[in-house]
């Protein structure tokens, strides 16, 4: 309050806006040793909607802020990203403030930070692609929301890992209230993707076959339950680990038809396998590598396999006897874009949502297994969600 109290004296004594005045608001901040405000020389906006009006006119130095994990530079996501208070918007007549609840950190969100993934924001943007939060307050113009409402990005790039957030109505989509938080802030990305690719490539029927590797992750956790609600068999490869069976039990116990280590992908004992299970119509793989080419050499004639991410960072070999003989499909899949190419198709991306929120609140689909952090732990969150094996998704809550 005594910082508040210096800044708005300040204000009516100078009686000037801009570039100076943010710089008033940094001496201040530095002086009184409490992070008020971080009033630097910053666009106040920047592209994908992560932006968070950093510096303010002086009219609004009584502005509303946050805690946001932010990083100014690419590089190793422990290293560049820091919290920081920051000052928000002023709402607009569009505008929706947003108390953000929960937000995963998911290996799209890794590498945005790293610099590495297709589309990145301009710099220093807030981390974060996926999460829920719940509306506080709705400009005069806003239709579809009111406070209370749960909400989730409609689009990647909107930088959830922040306490609170004013963004734009059409950014944001309503999802259901009477839904577990955790499955909330999980479902915009791997569900929605695990629902598409089920979906828009084979015509599966009850009792067909899919086959995925990382089955353990939480698009392929998602495939399981869904596949399963639909009465598809899956196959499900992971790599192999101390707790394998551990695992693999949990997989079962959430659907699984059949967990295989990756090695055993490449024995003879297939052959037999496949006299019991109907060779898949549809892989998915979101490793690449040798992995990617395993599930090919086991599709069935005339088969799609769908590339949906690349963990193992190495390209997707296509054996010539797969393409001449088995003439199968090589396809490509992005959930960011599926979203894009159906942003004025209101009713695609809400039916969707519903008939996943129904599978939740029927007990047929879950948030991926998890550990649930602290935001101002963030840092030792971010660590794990880059180590190998570890089996648990990090989401942080706010
Ligand atoms: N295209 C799209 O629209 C879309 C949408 C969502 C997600 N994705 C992509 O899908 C993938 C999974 O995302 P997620 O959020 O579900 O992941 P997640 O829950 O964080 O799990 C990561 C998965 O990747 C595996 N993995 C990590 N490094 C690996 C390596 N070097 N070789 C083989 N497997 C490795 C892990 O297996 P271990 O347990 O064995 O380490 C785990 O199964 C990511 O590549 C992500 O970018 C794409």
């Amino acid at each position: 309050m005594e910082v508040q109290h210096r800044l708005r004296l300040l204000s009516r004594i100078i009686g000037m806006k801009g570039p100076i005045i943010c710089r008033a608001i940094v001496t201040v901040t530095q002086r009184s040793g409490q992070s008020y405000t971080v009033g630097r020389h910053l666009p106040p906006t920047w592209r994908g909607g992560a932006s968070a009006g950093w510096c303010r006119s002086f009219s609004d130095v009584s502005a509303r802020t946050c805690t946001a994990l932010v990083y100014r530079k690419h590089g190793d996501p422990p290293e560049v990203v820091q919290s920081e208070n920051m000052e928000l918007p002023l709402m607009g007549e569009k505008s929706v403030l947003v108390k953000m609840l929960a937000a995963p950190i998911n290996p799209s969100d890794i590498n945005m930070v790293q610099g590495t993934y297709a589309i990145l924001p301009d710099l220093p943007a807030v981390g974060g692609n996926e999460g829920v939060g719940q509306v506080l307050e709705v400009g005069s113009q806003v239709t579809s929301l009111k406070p209370g409402d749960w909400v989730i990005p409609r689009d990647a790039g909107l930088g959830t890992w922040r306490t609170t957030a004013v963004f734009n109505e059409v950014s944001l989509a309503e999802v259901p209230r009477d839904i577990p938080l955790l499955a909330a802030a999980t479902l915009g990305v791997n569900p929605c993707t695990a629902y598409r690719m089920l979906s828009d490539f084979e015509a599966l029927k009850p009792g067909d076959s899919v086959i995925q590797n990382a089955a353990n992750s939480g698009v392929g956790q998602a495939v399981i339950q869904i596949a399963a609600a639909r009465g598809i068999h899956t196959i499900n490869v992971v790599r192999d680990r101390p707790g394998v069976q551990q695992l693999s039990d949990r997989l079962l116990a959430m659907g699984a038809s059949h967990v295989i280590k990756e090695e055993t992908l490449r024995q003879p004992e297939m052959k037999d396998f496949f006299k019991k299970c109907p060779r898949p119509k549809l892989a998915l793989n979101a490793v690449g590598g040798k992995s990617a080419t395993e599930l090919l050499r086991h599709l069935q004639g005339g088969g799609t396999m769908v590339t949906y991410g690349g963990m193992a960072k190495q390209p997707v070999t296509v054996p010539v006897s797969s393409l001449i003989f088995k003439d199968v499909k090589v396809r490509g899949f992005w959930v960011t874009q599926w979203k894009r190419d159906h942003a004025h198709d209101e009713r695609a991306l809400s039916e969707m949502l519903a008939q996943l929120a129904a599978l939740i609140r029927e007990g047929k689909l879950t948030a991926p297994a998890c550990s649930e952090v602290g935001l101002q732990d963030f840092r030792g969150a971010l660590d794990r969600a880059m180590q190998p094996y570890m089996s648990a998704k990090q989401i942080l809550v706010m």
